[in-house]
């Protein structure tokens, strides 16, 4: 299968803070892969490479095979639009609609007629399921709703790879379920390659493909939600259950949080 995204041995550091210290990852072509890793591990720094945001200290990464920051010009910009991001919160601009929202890339990067973009807009918001909500303002939208104009947005210039930072952290169970879906969803509907940092482990085991797991600024492990189930890896043993809740664990791991040591990540409870 084709590698749509390659990093290969990144490292990175901020003053004298190393926080990527020789990270490699393949990411395929229309794969769903989560990114997950505690607070402060890299992952943001991680996908901000991958969008050329950051340049890495030592090692490359690779959009379609082709390096971001040796191109230049009509190229550079060409490669930067196969790769859409959508930030924590959103990031909708309060003043303009919903239309001009999903709008705005259009008119920035494209030379399409208003008619034509018109088109692009309700093609977009059909996609994420949202209709007659062209003339709202993002704050007259509930959480979900914005969440899913933003998604419009990035997908507004065909992405060939989407890249989520944190899409539902904070948000209620229900609403990261619906985002979940979501991104699940347009991935399936638009082949769009999706990267997705996450510390929700639940969501990982229902939607992942693959799992890369960072920590100490290396790609700890990386495989698919069966496997990192059944990884021996202690600290990623201990990251999962962290995060699952006792009656999950039960059912997954048979054991955990019933004896005085976890079963599966050899904790003292
Ligand atoms: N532009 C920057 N300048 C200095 N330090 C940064 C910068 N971006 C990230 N860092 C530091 O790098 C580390 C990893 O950050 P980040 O990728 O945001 O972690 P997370 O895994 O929570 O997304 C943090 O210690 C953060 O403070
Ligand atoms: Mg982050």
């Amino acid at each position: 299968m084709e590698e749509v995204i390659q990093v290969i041995n990144v490292y990175k550091s901020f003053g004298s803070q190393q926080v990527l210290k020789g990270v490699s990852l393949s990411v395929k072509k229309g794969e769903l892969l989560y990114i997950i890793g505690k607070s402060g591990e890299g992952k943001s720094v991680l996908l901000k490479h991958m969008v050329g945001l950051i340049r890495p200290d030592k090692g490359k990464v690779l959009i379609e095979g082709q390096d971001l920051h040796e191109l230049k010009g009509a190229e550079a910009l060409a490669l930067r639009k196969r790769v859409g991001m959508v930030f924590q919160y959103g990031a909708l601009f309060d003043s303009m609609t919903v239309y001009e929202n999903v709008a705005f890339p259009l008119r920035e990067h494209t030379n399409l007629s208003e008619e034509e973009i018109a088109e692009v807009v309700k093609e977009k918001l059909t996609l994420v399921d949202l209709e007659g909500v062209e003339h709202k303002l993002p704050s007259e939208l509930s959480g979900g709703m914005r969440k899913r104009v933003a998604l419009a947005r990035a997908l507004a210039l065909n992405p060939a790879i989407l890249l989520y930072d944190e899409p539902t952290t904070g948000l209620d169970p229900l609403l990261t379920e619906e985002i979940d879906i979501l991104i699940k969803n347009t991935r399936d509907k638009t082949g769009v390659t999706s990267v997705v940092v996450s510390h929700d482990v639940w969501s990982v085991i229902k939607y992942a493909d693959r799992v890369a797991y960072l920590a100490k600024g290396r790609i700890e492990f990386i495989g698919t939600p069966k496997e990192m189930l059944e990884s021996d890896n202690p600290m990623l043993r201990r990251f999962i259950c962290a995060r699952l809740d006792e009656n999950l664990m039960k059912s997954l791991f048979n054991a955990c949080r019933t004896h005085g040591t976890c079963t599966h990540c050899q904790q003292e409870l």
